[in-house]
């Protein structure tokens, strides 16, 4: 069964910018890796890593060669799906490799990592925030899960299928979380929806299956559910997720950087 090293929203630039004017994401990246690579002993066996989105914050290729450049320190396979702020053909032309895309329209795809069917969906709407499941995509998705002969399954989106509350996310959300339902839930084996784009950790179910967000490695959005809530991001708390699909396998979510410790009970 398939551990897979799950981070989200990386928003790499081209040199000399930085997201927002402010972030120097780039040098986040390479902080976020440094991280990982000292704790990939501690955190045992990885099969592939999984990138729910948003690698590019300006959807230039030179943003998403310094991306890659970083996440190939960690000599792991990777896998990787388009988020809005991506731009889809500099997408395609840096992830190609990585999985079977085609060469127009939505970037879906299937990998298969360590008896684990991974499904990549496209839910980039290029030029707004809010994301999509075409038909195509949703056809693809059908049969991706009907083919999947009993493995285990990870869906792979950038727009995760629901609200957080905090109203300036949920307006750029999943626009059609239902039809995505209607799929997953005619499927009775082991499944997960993995997604980003919220920058932060959130759970539902969905179908009958559990759907999970990884933090960023770059910023984080306050749980805030009040109409007049700020509208920002912050500096952190920043994080990766890891998922297990062994049966009693766990999905984790985990800051990047700990506190203190670990002191004696
Ligand atoms: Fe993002």
């Amino acid at each position: 069964m398939a551990r897979l090293l799950h981070l989200s929203d990386l928003h790499a630039v081209a040199t000399g910018t930085r997201a927002s004017g402010v972030l120097d994401t780039n040098d986040l990246l390479r902080e976020a890796i440094d991280a990982l690579s000292g704790r990939l002993t501690a955190i045992g066996r990885i099969d592939a890593v999984l990138v729910t989105g948003d690698i590019s914050d300006d959807g230039s290729a030179e943003s998403y060669a310094i991306a890659k450049a970083q996440l190939a320190r960690l000599g792991l396979p990777l896998l990787a799906i388009p988020g809005n702020h991506d731009r889809r053909s500099a997408f395609r032309d840096a992830f190609a490799d990585t999985a079977p895309m085609p060469d127009d329209g939505p970037l879906d795809w299937i990998a298969e990592v360590a008896g684990t069917r991974i499904v990549g969906l496209d839910t980039l709407v290029e030029g707004q925030g809010g994301g999509l499941l075409r038909a195509r995509t949703l056809d693809f998705l059908a049969e991706a899960l009907d083919r999947s002969q009993g493995k285990p399954v990870v869906v792979a989106l950038h727009h995760p299928p629901l609200r957080t509350g905090i109203r300036f996310m949920d307006a750029i959300g999943l626009d059609n979380a239902e039809a995505l339902e209607g799929i997953l839930r005619r499927h009775d084996g082991p499944l997960w929806v993995l997604a980003g784009h919220v920058h932060g950790v959130y759970h539902c179910m969905l179908g009958g299956h559990p759907v999970v967000t990884a933090p960023s490695t770059c910023s984080a959005f306050v749980f805030d559910q009040r109409e007049e809530a700020p509208v920002g991001f912050m500096l952190g708390p920043l994080g990766f997720g890891m998922l297990d699909t062994a049966p009693g396998g766990v999905w984790t979510a985990c800051p990047l950087v700990m506190a203190d410790g670990p002191y004696g009970f």
